[in-house]
């Protein structure tokens, strides 16, 4: 599977049109042109591409619907299974608040989770910490764990956890053991993969978030040899039915990393909408927009390219060196 340059073109596609309704404060309005640039751009892949983490069901979304068959569908292309969300952070893009990105994740057939829309308790650490968070721990077990897998201190980790009621519990309890807490207020992909790159300055992110997000978060750590558990979390009414019609009655099981991304070979790629920690957001000019993404796969050369690209209006003549 070497399609990364066109999922890079559908990330870049969602980013640069959601980015244009960036502070207007319609978060739907956001998702769905972004959901559309996605969509459009998807039919000119060479893949007969099946929709696993969508829009929704397709009685709620009318693209990128769960199931949706997308890609040029030629014989002979791969089949693949891809998993999105062209908005990540709808209320971050809304309001101009930053780490709002485009995402995509593909894989071979089979090898992405179909997560229903719950909730996912969980714990994503990077590659140095693997193997040192278990999700039946207490967080001061699991901080103890990632500190020391890190060299360092607690109170030098930095832990990134969804700004919510259901946490209050879990930030006193990092707030006691002396570790550093960033508050966010959506938008918990972006800092699950910059746990996973060094010099971010995020160690780990914990807490509830919805599963989607935990799946595409997997296959970024199976790019970046990150981990993440987490354990489906029926909240709000219908969770439960919905759980056991997908095949998940019981709750206290732990999907770890290859659970929920168990392909060999994935691809993931983002683009920034907003400014952002990981990703730069898309900026326009007079004659087109930059964009900044980054783009890796699990197998095969193990690049992890950060793409600062220019896009071009086809009316520009003129020099390109000033952007
Ligand atoms: P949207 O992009 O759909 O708005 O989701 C943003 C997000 O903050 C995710 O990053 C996070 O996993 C989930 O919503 C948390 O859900 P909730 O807002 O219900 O706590």
């Amino acid at each position: 599977m070497s399609l990364e340059g066109s999922f890079l073109r559908v990330a870049q596609d969602a980013a640069i049109a959601s980015a244009r309704t960036i502070g207007y404060g319609q978060k739907m309005h956001s998702d769905h042109v972004a959901t559309e640039a996605m969509r459009a751009t998807m039919d000119d892949v060479p893949m007969r591409g099946r929709i696993v983490i969508g829009e929704g069901e397709r009685d709620e979304a009318p693209m990128l619907y769960i199931g949706e068959e997308v890609g040029s569908g030629a014989p002979g292309t791969p089949e693949i299974d891809i998993a999105v969300d062209p908005l990540e952070g709808t209320n971050l893009c809304a309001k101009g608040a930053p780490n709002s990105i485009a995402v995509i994740a593909a894989s071979p057939r089979g090898g992405l989770l179909h997560a229903p829309d719950v909730y996912l308790n969980k714990i994503v650490v990077g590659p140095r910490a693997r193997g040192s968070i278990d999700i039946r721990a207490t967080p001061e077990e699991n901080l103890r764990g990632i500190a020391k897998a890190l060299k360092r201190s607690v109170k030098d980790l930095m832990v990134v956890i969804l700004d919510r009621e259901r946490h209050v519990s879990l930030i006193e309890s990092v707030r006691s053991c002396g570790a550093r807490i960033r508050l966010i207020g959506d938008g918990d992909l972006a800092p699950g993969v910059a746990a996973a790159l060094g010099g971010t300055g995020v160690h780990a992110v914990m807490g509830a978030g919805g599963a989607p997000e935990g799946v595409l978060t997997a296959a970024a750590m199976r790019c970046l040899g990150g981990e993440i558990q987490g354990r489906l979390m029926p909240a709000r009414d219908g969770d439960e039915e919905r759980l056991r019609d997908a095949g998940y009655p019981d709750l206290d099981r732990i999907f770890h990393t290859e659970d929920l991304a168990p392909a060999d070979e994935v691809v993931f790629c983002a683009t920034g909408v907003t400014e952002g920690s990981l990703l730069r957001g898309v900026r326009f000019f007079g004659h087109g927009s930059r964009t900044h993404s980054l783009v890796m796969r699990s197998k095969g050369p193990r690049h992890i390219r950060f793409v600062d690209d220019i896009h071009l209006n086809d009316d520009f003549e003129g020099n390109v060196s000033r952007y």
